[in-house]
């Protein structure tokens, strides 16, 4: 009988592929998705470790299939990506019903291991090695780097997918794990993406966000040449029937003028830059170990606009971090409410066993002062947000439309008599744009007109002309476009966050 699989994904963008590679090659076993966690014969957590709050939900969701477990001992319960690189033994000591427990560098043995627990081996872990068990070269062999087929039914939707340019990171930023669980950095080869980029197309793919802990470090020596990630770009923005190109996430010393130009110059790489800042103070900074000063931040962000003044800029900032003034917070906030970002991502320090921070700086800002400064910080980012958005009114976006809007897909709200429902899409720059419209525009480049802005989306009208068959009469206004956490894409079958 066909096996079926369940797994649930949390994290970041490259755990959302891993998951799919996984599935996809579990799918050439024969394998099939399951519809519910209790009827699957196995159950994979596909887990971060980037701040305590993501272990712990993989922790409660352990716990609730617990009870799973004892009733069908035979399902395979497997920990997969970060949280088992770094917790490896312990995950099974808190969680002794854990059959599986493989790092991100390993991945490419689930199929085989899953098979060895089903037939009576009993429980499997696989990690690689440690960042000081051995020489670079040894440690990023125990790396795999793991980009086999691809599943489009475990894609966010099927024509948006996501190509690895490298894997680990070198950058050792005081605070952060990544370095440590996902190890040493390595390029893919500009003709391995390439081809998966074609070959994503020739599916049906429009849109391809190139995915790299610190995507513009890209480097990949061939020969006498080094090939970086404008020269990769440039070659990707010539793939016949691709729409459009996004990279995620840039590092703030490796945003260089060529790659500026590449994001000028090339027609389908979008004008949206994610360029983390983390703090706006260099006491922090420094604390941080980011390697860059806020001046050279700025500098930096100064040839952005310049070359791109339309490109849409966003930022991730830590609040609380060790030893954080008010001061110092203060200085962060002068950034978010004088640099334009089109959103931020705001975390509240979390201390991560293995970094340099965990060693060596106490986590001495109390959880309610990071409360405070996150809840101050976004506030800030909310404001500056609703000013970029709202210079959106009166002018024509062209829209990827992805899916229904959280509105109609939380209350099961079925489209019109001739199709029509409350739809979103982004703009070039990443802005989300909620508007009513035929569901057969989804997958489709659609222009809208922006009629109102919210901090976190645009809501408009389809365009004339270009909508064909959108009777006007049918299309209603938003208004107020919603809040960004109320804008949720379609889960595909078989993958839900925890
Ligand atoms: N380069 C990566 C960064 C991964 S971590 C990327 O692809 O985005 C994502 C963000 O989490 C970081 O930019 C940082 O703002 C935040 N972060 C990392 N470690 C953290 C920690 N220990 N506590 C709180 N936030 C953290
Ligand atoms: Fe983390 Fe810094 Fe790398 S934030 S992923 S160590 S660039």
């Amino acid at each position: 009988m066909t096996k079926r699989l369940w797994i649930e994904t949390v994290g970041c963008q490259m755990n959302v592929l891993d998951s799919e590679l996984v599935v996809a090659a579990l799918r050439r076993q024969g394998w099939d998705m399951a519809s519910a966690a209790a009827e699957a014969d196995a159950v994979f957590y596909n887990t971060c470790s980037v701040r305590q709050h993501a272990e712990d939900k993989v922790y409660s969701a352990l716990g609730r299939i617990r009870a799973v477990k004892a009733k069908r001992p035979d399902i395979v319960v497997g920990v997969l990506g970060c949280m088992a690189q770094k917790d490896q033994e312990l995950v099974r000591r808190r969680a002794p019903w854990v059959d599986l427990v493989v790092g991100p560098g390993q991945l490419h043995q689930v199929p085989t291991l899953v098979e060895e627990v089903i037939a009576g081996g009993g429980p499997r872990i696989e990690v690689s090695l440690d960042r000081k068990a051995g020489s670079r070269d040894a440690i990023a062999r125990s790396f795999e780097s793991y980009d086999p087929d691809r599943d489009p039914a475990m894609r966010p939707t099927p024509f948006q997918a996501f190509i690895r340019t490298q894997t680990g990171c070198d950058k050792f930023c005081a605070f952060c794990v990544v370095p440590h669980v996902r190890g040493p950095e390595q390029a893919r080869s500009p003709d391995t993406i390439l081809a998966e980029a074609r070959k994503l197309v020739a599916e049906g793919c429009r849109e391809i966000t190139l995915i790299g802990q610190t995507v513009n470090s890209y480097r990949f020596a061939d020969g006498g040449r080094t090939h970086r990630l404008s020269d990769l770009l440039a070659r990707l923005d010539a793939v016949d029937g691709l729409d459009r190109i996004k990279f995620v996430t840039n590092y703030p010393r490796d945003m260089t003028d060529d790659l500026i130009a590449a994001v000028r110059d090339l027609p389908k790489v979008c004008p949206y830059l994610h360029v983390p800042a983390q703090h706006g103070s260099n006491a922090v900074l420094t604390r941080m170990k980011r390697g860059y000063t806020i001046e050279e931040y700025l500098e930096m962000l100064g040839r952005i606009r310049a070359a791109l003044p339309e490109a849409a800029v966003t930022s991730d900032f830590i609040v609380g971090y060790c030893g954080e003034t008010d001061a110092e917070f203060t200085a962060t906030l002068e950034l978010v409410k004088t640099a334009g970002f089109k959103n931020s991502f705001i975390f509240k320090y979390s201390p991560r066993p293995g970094t340099k921070a965990f060693d060596r700086l106490p986590d001495d800002v109390p959880e309610e002062v990071k409360r405070e400064r996150n809840a101050v910080l976004l506030a800030a980012q909310e404001e500056a947000s609703l000013a970029g958005n709202r210079r959106f009114i009166g002018t024509r976006q062209r829209v990827l439309v992805e899916g229904l809007s959280s509105r109609d897909e939380k209350h099961g709200i079925d489209p019109g008599p001739d199709g029509t429902a409350q739809l979103t899409g982004r703009t070039p720059c990443d802005r989300i744009v909620v508007f009513d419209a035929p569901t057969r525009l989804v997958g489709r480049l659609v222009d809208i007109d922006i009629l109102a802005a919210g901090a976190w989306s645009l809501s408009g009208l389809v365009a004339d002309g270009l909508a064909d068959a959108v009777p006007l009469d049918h299309l209603r206004l938003a208004g107020e476009a919603p809040e960004l956490h109320d804008i949720a894409l379609p889960a595909p079958p078989g993958r839900s966050e925890v």
